[in-house]
């Protein structure tokens, strides 16, 4: 599905990733854990096509990707759940839904999918964005990928700084897409065991470097707290 070999990203002349490599299969729940600034978001973003490598590439289901826009990559089936949500403060909840469709209007069936997948969006169409609580903005900006029915699932921190109830939603959500099998996730998380309870592969990174990698039996609590704490 996705196989990121061996880049190099900069921002200015700053190198913040050095020969990441990594990969999801269809299906596949992938994280990808690490401490503040070793440049998880950056990863994301060159995945989406926002950052572009200076070295290695970028395949999405066979085809290199590693030159193609964003939205091109939007349009080959990445979704992509940016760290702060990002969602549209002043539109409504309805239209941040239609700009995730990337059409005039969500398609009934895609709307019906997210709707039952976040049930309490449902009594909030009409709402503007920033009116919602930090969870229900989460659960929107995941909606707003999801509705375009993406291959690939990009979430950056979706339980950053969100109150436990929602956090368990959120996990439950992640679950059933999972069990679907029709999409792939990588997921950036800081919490361990949200990362531990879902993945079936992992990566720990340290200063622009993957660290640690590893099925799921081989995921080693000790080792991998190691590499997060400070
Ligand atoms: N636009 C930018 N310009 C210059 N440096 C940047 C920029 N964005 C991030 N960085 C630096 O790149 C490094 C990696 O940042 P990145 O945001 O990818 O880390 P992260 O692992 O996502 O951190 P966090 O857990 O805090 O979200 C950090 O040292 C950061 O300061
Ligand atoms: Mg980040």
């Amino acid at each position: 599905m996705l196989a990121v070999n061996g880049i190099d990203v900069y921002y200015g002349e700053s190198r913040v990733l050095t020969h990441v490599g990594l990969s999801v299969a269809d299906g596949q729940v992938v994280c990808v854990m690490g401490r503040n600034g070793v440049g998880k978001t950056t990863l994301l973003k060159t995945i989406m096509g926002l950052l572009v490598p200076r070295r290695g590439a970028v395949e999405f289901r066979g085809r290199n990707i590693t030159r193609r826009p964003p939205y091109e990559r939007a349009r080959l089936g990445i979704g992509y759940v940016p760290q702060g949500r990002e969602i549209f403060p002043g539109l409504t909840v309805r239209d941040n839904l239609t700009l995730g469709a990337r059409r005039k209007q969500p398609a009934p069936e895609r709307l019906d999918y997210v709707l039952a997948l976040f049930p309490a969006l449902g009594g909030m169409l009409g709402k503007r964005g920033g009116d919602l609580s930090g969870g229900q903005q989460q659960q929107l900006a995941i909606a707003r990928a999801l509705i375009a029915d993406p291959a690939l699932l990009l979430l950056d921190e979706p339980t950053e700084g969100i109150q436990p109830s929602i956090v368990d939603e959120i996990a439950e959500v992640l679950q059933r897409i999972k069990r679907e099998g029709r999409r792939s996730i990588l997921l950036v998380e800081q919490y361990l065991e949200f990362a531990r309870s879902i993945c079936d592969r992992f990566y720990v990174m340290d200063k622009g470097v993957v660290a640690l990698e590893g099925e799921r039996q081989t995921f080693d609590v000790d080792r991998v707290s190691a590499l997060l704490s400070v």
